[in-house]
């Protein structure tokens, strides 16, 4: 008996060394001296010993029941003293919260928007679900109208759609708001399209002034003004010819490749110029479709696309990569 409460202490001395964590701890407690333990199996064989031997054995049982419960509690101190409580490490640093940032496109919205607001512009928001009406008809491109292929469109009915562009905001306002209007209309625009250059949902900023005595040099005043203050004064920027059914005369605007600085690239497609928004003289028949009498004022619009200056801006060649939400490509904005 006295051999086998020896072996016993020191199988103990060795599983408590090792015990690494409180539920460890517990088991050891069962396995030793819990109802069906080691020590308590021991103690049950008393009844077969000779009498004279039980008192001093049942004295070296107590004992090491005494020194097993001692060596639990020191254990357990042990460990909160290396911090590792129930299998928590607290003297680990927390897990910081993921610190958010916002969308380069939204950046780039904001600073556009910014450049506008300081040269009179209000900001105005319409409908992203428009109907044939307001996306197409008021902007005097009718039914059948070879105009309509220039944007693929996605149609929930045949009158209701996904506006495929800002201008529907133009009509919205001059139907709604008095005379003059000064108003920048930021937002998503969808078009049936994708492939390297294009994809189904980009933005838009849409931009009109209609007031007695506007004319084309207001027109590119306002332009030279953001495309300066949004690139820099030195970046070259021409005019070129263009149509649009809602505006009269039209012109597409570019600005030298920022890639290639005018050399020629993938980019710009070797010409040195990259194409950045749409703009014209709001053309008569469009204020037809909103009672504004043609003979009393004149206007400007102009259609932004906001993915490509954020391209040019920032050096980027894939215009896919802004909505793939890869991290390593949104933290370089943060
Ligand atoms: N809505 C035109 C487009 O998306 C751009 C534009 C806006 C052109 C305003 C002229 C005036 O292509």
């Amino acid at each position: 008996m006295d051999k086998q409460l020896e072996a016993l202490q020191k199988a103990f001395d060795e599983d408590i060394a090792q015990a690494r964590s409180e539920k460890e701890l517990d088991q050891l407690k069962v396995r030793y001296l819990g109802r069906k333990g080691e020590l308590t199996s021991i103690l049950r064989q008393m009844g077969s010993l000779d009498p004279k031997e039980r008192p001093r054995i049942g004295g070296l049982s107590n004992k090491l029941k005494v020194y097993m419960e001692n060596a639990f509690d020191l254990r357990v101190k042990d460990l909160e003293k290396t911090h590792v409580v129930k299998g928590v490490d607290v003297s680990l640093p927390g897990r910081m919260p993921g610190k958010g940032g916002v969308h380069i496109v939204n950046q780039v919205l904001s600073e556009i928007e910014d450049i506008f607001i300081n040269l009179g512009f209000r900001i105005v928001a319409g409908p992203e679900i428009e109907d044939d009406y307001h996306n197409f008809e008021a902007l005097n491109i009718p039914a059948h109208h070879p105009a309509r292929d220039m944007q693929d469109t996605f149609y929930f009915s045949e009158d209701v759609l996904l506006r495929t562009h800002t201008s529907p905001v133009q009509i919205r306002v001059m139907e709604s708001e008095g005379l003059p209007v000064r108003i920048i209309a930021p937002g998503k625009v969808y078009r049936c399209d994708s492939d390297v250059s294009h994809i189904p949902m980009f933005h838009q900023v849409e931009g009109l002034w209609v007031e007695e005595g506007i004319t084309f040099a207001h027109l590119k005043g306002v332009l030279y003004s953001f495309l300066h203050t949004f690139f820099g004064p030195d970046v070259p920027i021409r005019f070129r010819a263009s149509f649009f059914p809602f505006t009269e005369p039209s012109a597409e605007v570019d600005i030298g490749c920022i890639i290639c600085k005018g050399r020629g690239c993938r980019v710009c497609g070797n010409t040195g110029w990259i194409e950045i928004l749409g703009s014209g003289m709001v053309d008569p028949a469009v204020y037809g479709f909103v009672d504004i009498d043609p003979e009393s004022v004149t206007g400007f619009a102009f259609g932004l696309g906001v993915e490509r200056v954020a391209m040019l801006k920032y050096c980027i060649d894939d215009i896919r990569l802004f909505f793939e939400n890869d991290l390593r490509f949104l933290n370089q904005f943060s």
